[in-house]
């Protein structure tokens, strides 16, 4: 398996792997690596022979007071991970190779990168779409494969793809669960304990979302309202929001549809963790 930050190493590996035929599949990540990131190296070796994954904690898409600086960055550990599941390359850019001085320029998708996660956090997806736009240009791989777990930050990469005729095909793949039902995230190294049983306030109020619209609630409101309650039920949380959305838009619904995806953002004590869940009506 080849690491290397640089930009030169990694488009000769991959003109090399072209030449012998392969397809190149490519995972971005942050490192940290869980069941979640290799589920994607998976779903990726299913289609493609050489899949390359990127490790880099992108500083542009942090705000101000989040936890850029504690980010675990435990990279041996990601490297064998990596070597376990078959990976071909791991791209380890340091930040001035991708963010030079005089940097600027910036991929934004309108409308959708300023709702839900984009009021939360502001410019948080600027830095998302910018960092997968030059990933995806370095590589210019065949695949790319990102997590349902993040939804808005999937959906916003498939409509930039678009937008910028990327001629790549993205996969999404689902959120790989601990048996208790927390989503994996390299975040719940942060919690405590005592956080650690709380945080399932997200995956049981999306139960809860999802039971009540089985059972025939019809009020979006109080489908809500239920999901925030049961999360406020719990010591040391702040909930950000508590939403049941139209799935491709995300935006407000105004009344129940076939396909909704239920999305939950919420403080933990100082961790904030997400979730979500797409939800059918018969
Ligand atoms: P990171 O949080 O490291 O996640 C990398 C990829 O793994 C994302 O596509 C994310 O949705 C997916 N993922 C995380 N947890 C998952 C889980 N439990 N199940 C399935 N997939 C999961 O998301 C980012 O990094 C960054 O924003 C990035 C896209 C790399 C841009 O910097």
């Amino acid at each position: 398996m080849q690491v290397t930050g640089e930009i030169a190493e990694i488009r000769e590996a991959i003109a090399r792997s072209r030449q012998q035929g392969c397809q190149i599949g490519c995972v971005p990540t942050m490192g940290a690596l869980h069941a979640g990131h290799i589920s994607l190296v998976e779903e990726c070796r299913k289609r493609v022979d050489y899949v390359l994954v990127t490790i880099f904690v992108n500083p542009t898409q942090f705000g101000q007071g989040e936890d850029l600086d504690k980010y675990p960055r435990p990279l041996e550990a990601d490297l064998d991970a990596c070597r376990a599941a078959g990976v071909s390359c791991v791209y380890t850019p340091e930040i001035p190779s991708l963010y030079p001085d005089g940097y600027g320029t910036w991929v934004d998708v309108e409308g959708m990168s300023t709702i839900l996660e984009g009021e939360c956090r502001p410019d948080h997806f600027r830095g998302v779409t910018t960092i997968v736009a030059k990933l995806l240009n370095i590589i210019q791989p065949d695949v790319a494969c990102f997590g349902a777990k993040d939804y808005q930050q999937q959906t916003l990469i498939r409509q930039m793809v678009r937008d910028l005729n990327m001629p790549i095909e993205v996969v999404v793949a689902p959120t790989v669960r601990e048996a208790d039902g927390l989503a994996m995230s390299s975040r719940n190294q942060y919690l405590s304990p005592e956080q650690r049983q709380t945080a399932l306030c997200l995956s049981q109020a999306l139960n809860i979302a999802e039971e009540s619209l089985l059972a025939g609630e019809t009020s979006i409101a109080q489908v809500e309202k239920r999901m925030l309650d049961h999360i406020n039920s719990f010591d040391d949380v702040r909930p950000e929001y508590t939403v049941l959305r139209d799935p491709d838009t995300l935006e407000e619904l105004k009344s129940l549809q076939p396909e909704m995806v239920a999305l939950i953002a919420t403080y933990v004590g100082q961790t904030r963790l997400i979730d979500n869940r797409r939800i059918s009506l018969p």
